[in-house]
């Protein structure tokens, strides 16, 4: 990967023919940009991404997979269906899912594990909840994520791991963390993954933010040391929005 990584998690948004229509609208504002771009759609718009992002630098993903290999698990979707029709990434263990859908570390960690099997890279979202960070646990509750969901991983397997540090308090309420909360959230990241791996693979390991990141405040965090890059929720369903956040990023002047 690149070191300038933008991810969009266009959640349970747009059908598979407005996706159609936002990739028209989008790949041609961003397809000259050094950067890493993807989005993460609902099941039913992969088959659009394939086609309508042939060929250029924009790749797409999922926004969840099964932790199951295969058989008689109604309604799931699993890593080599993934695979299978060109998606390289899929989020694992986003607060939302966590939060309704009550997944848990261990669940997420084969979810990953399935992912490495088919060679998707697992973009592993974690952070801490208001009520845990006003009560001093954001340390040990990112910790315990990571922990718990690379448990069992090697460390050349990390390679396909980004991890998303999105305090959930940040998620689509407008409130972002500091530039201050970000850069020491991603030190303890680093720390522990040092600590569970090695200092090569701290040094390595693709880290991104996210959390009601907007085209007026992205200036705000492009120099967050050891960074790589957003997941981007709300703007990414928004073509010029979104296009412009990247433009910003990269340091590009933003095409009105
Ligand atoms: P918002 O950018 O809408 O706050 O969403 C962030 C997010 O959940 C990305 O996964």
């Amino acid at each position: 990967m690149l070191n300038k990584v933008i991810i969009g998690n266009q959640k349970m948004n747009l059908t598979a023919s407005q996706t159609r229509k936002f990739i028209n609208a989008f790949v041609p504002m961003v397809e000259h940009l050094n950067c890493d771009i993807a989005i993460c759609v609902p099941y039913t718009n992969l088959a659009v991404c394939k086609r309508a992002l042939k060929d250029t630098n924009v790749a797409f993903g999922a926004q969840n997979v099964s932790e199951f290999e295969k058989g008689a698990y109604t309604g799931e979707i699993n890593s080599e269906m993934l695979a299978d029709i060109g998606c390289k990434l899929t989020l694992v263990g986003h607060s939302e899912r966590r939060k309704y859908f009550s997944e848990h570390n261990s669940e997420i960690n084969s979810k990953i594990k399935q992912n490495l099997k088919y060679n998707i890279t697992s973009v592993l979202c974690i952070g801490e909840s208001k009520r845990e960070r006003t009560a001093g646990q954001t340390r040990n509750v990112i910790c315990k994520q990571l922990d718990e969901c690379l448990s069992g991983l090697y460390e050349n397997e990390l390679e396909n791991i980004v991890v998303a540090y999105e305090p959930i308090w940040a998620i689509g309420t407008g409130q972002t963390a500091t530039g201050k909360q970000i850069e020491e959230a991603v030190n303890i990241i680093r720390e522990e993954i040092a600590r569970l791996y090695t200092d090569k693979a701290s040094k390595n390991i693709v880290v991104l933010y996210g959390g009601s990141v907007k085209p007026d405040n992205v200036k705000n965090f492009i120099n967050i040391k050891n960074l790589n890059g957003f997941l981007v929720g709300g703007v990414s369903l928004d073509a010029k929005a979104f296009s412009e956040l990247i433009q910003i990023y990269v340091g590009k002047p933003v095409k009105k």
